[in-house]
């Protein structure tokens, strides 16, 4: 509530001096939605399961508010409203590549009721620069926005792990798919599609430019694998069978000991399995007969399925999609013609054949960043985001 005051006060502070623009206003109530989603999330936690490090691959709760702070006050106190940073010896400190998540436990950062306090004088910094001199074409704003929501999800991911996921947030993990939902396969016939984000909106660089591809025919499952077939695959062997595994994932199973994932065993039969590592989606779908789909058939099947339900064309409908991210068997590489911006740091440094593509989203991500080009990226070990997958084939 103070949040909204205090949008109210600096709006009305500013009418009196410059007319606040409609897009400013929307940008300072989209923000101001974000952060009492952010502050929702933390609202009920504890002081000790803020600061703790609840997976070494996370990091501690409080650090994500003082990075969303961070990033708030560099791209639109600073940059964009041309202000010194706030606290420029926090900088380095909730920068995600001068302080990588394995050490985010040890350093010395804001506690819970100085990283609120850091988000609260951050904002305010904020709502006097958009309303004294708006948001420009707006495209920065709208980063530091997603870039909050973003964070809400990898919050919810650290919660997920520790076992505080708020009721309702469970229960929309694990609802399962409504049976009227279609089975079976989408058939896509063979041919050429652009690929990658429209020049009008906003997208990240990573999506951009958009260039036609041409894929061969394939089919695409029109429902994610569920838990029950998950379990299934772990019953019948899936984790002790070698010819479904790629080298790196069995060696990745044996070292850690790997069989499914606690979260399929309890959740609903029919809801889509969720944290499920690429090495294990990689191997369920060869126990299948089939394979994952390259990302540039995800994005063609996903925008043909979209246009036809528009066109009322009543066959292609893929169904659960938004509900887990997917996995993609595609490494995250830049388009043809890709040009960084507006840092390099936000996709380029992670191309290369480290990384998977995952599509879709969960039901984790906020709509406002939910967008049929969208990639997300994540190493082919890791569990805690929340990702199933689709199955593929060649027909
Ligand atoms: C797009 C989800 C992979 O979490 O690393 C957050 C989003 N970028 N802060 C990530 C992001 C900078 C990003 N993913
Ligand atoms: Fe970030």
């Amino acid at each position: 509530m103070e949040a909204l005051q205090l949008t109210r006060a600096v709006a009305a502070n500013a009418e009196k001096t410059h007319r606040l623009s409609t897009d400013a206003e929307q940008a300072l109530l989209a923000m101001h939605v974000a952060r009492e989603l952010t502050l929702g999330l933390v609202a009920e936690i504890d002081e000790d399961d803020l600061l703790r490090v609840h997976s070494p691959i996370m990091s501690p709760l409080v650090w994500d508010l003082g990075h969303i702070a961070a990033y708030e006050d560099l791209w639109l106190g600073h940059r964009h409203g041309g202000l010194p940073l706030l606290r420029p010896e926090l900088a380095d400190l909730y920068d995600a590549f001068e302080t990588p998540r394995a050490v985010r436990g040890e350093i010395e950062a804001l506690g819970p009721v100085d990283a609120r306090d850091y988000l609260e004088q951050v904002r305010a910094r904020t709502s006097e620069v958009i309303a004294g001199s708006g948001i420009g074409d707006g495209l920065v704003c709208e980063m530091v926005l997603r870039h909050e929501l973003q964070h809400v999800e990898t919050m919810r991911q650290t919660l997920a792990i520790a076992g505080l996921l708020c009721p309702q947030d469970s229960s929309r993990l694990d609802a399962p798919l409504p049976s009227s939902a279609p089975h079976g396969w989408l058939r896509v016939p063979e041919g050429r599609f652009s690929m990658g984000a429209e020049e009008q909106r906003f997208a990240y660089d990573n999506e951009r430019p958009r260039h036609s591809r041409d894929l061969r025919p394939f089919e695409l499952a029109r429902r994610p694998v569920s838990n029950g077939s998950w379990m299934r695959f772990s019953e019948g062997g899936g984790y002790e069978r070698r010819e479904w595994w790629s080298a790196e994932g069995w060696a990745w199973k044996e070292e850690h000991d790997i069989t499914h994932h606690r979260a399929v065993a309890a959740g609903h039969p029919d809801a889509p399995a969720c944290h499920v590592s690429w090495f294990e989606a990689d191997a369920f779908a060869r126990a299948q007969s089939a394979r994952l789909p390259t990302e540039a058939e995800w994005e063609r099947a996903a925008t043909w399925s979209r246009e036809s339900e528009r066109g009322d064309a009543p066959e292609p409908t893929l169904a659960g999609v938004g509900r887990v991210w997917e996995w993609t068997q595609s490494h995250f590489e830049g388009y043809p013609g890709f040009v960084a911006h507006p840092y390099r740091e936000y996709s380029e440094v992670f191309f290369g054949d480290r990384y998977r593509v995952l599509r879709g989203a969960s039901w984790a991500t906020h709509p406002r960043v939910v967008a049929l080009t969208f990639r997300n990226w994540d190493l082919p070990q890791r569990r805690q985001i929340f990702a199933g997958l689709r199955l593929a084939r060649d027909v």
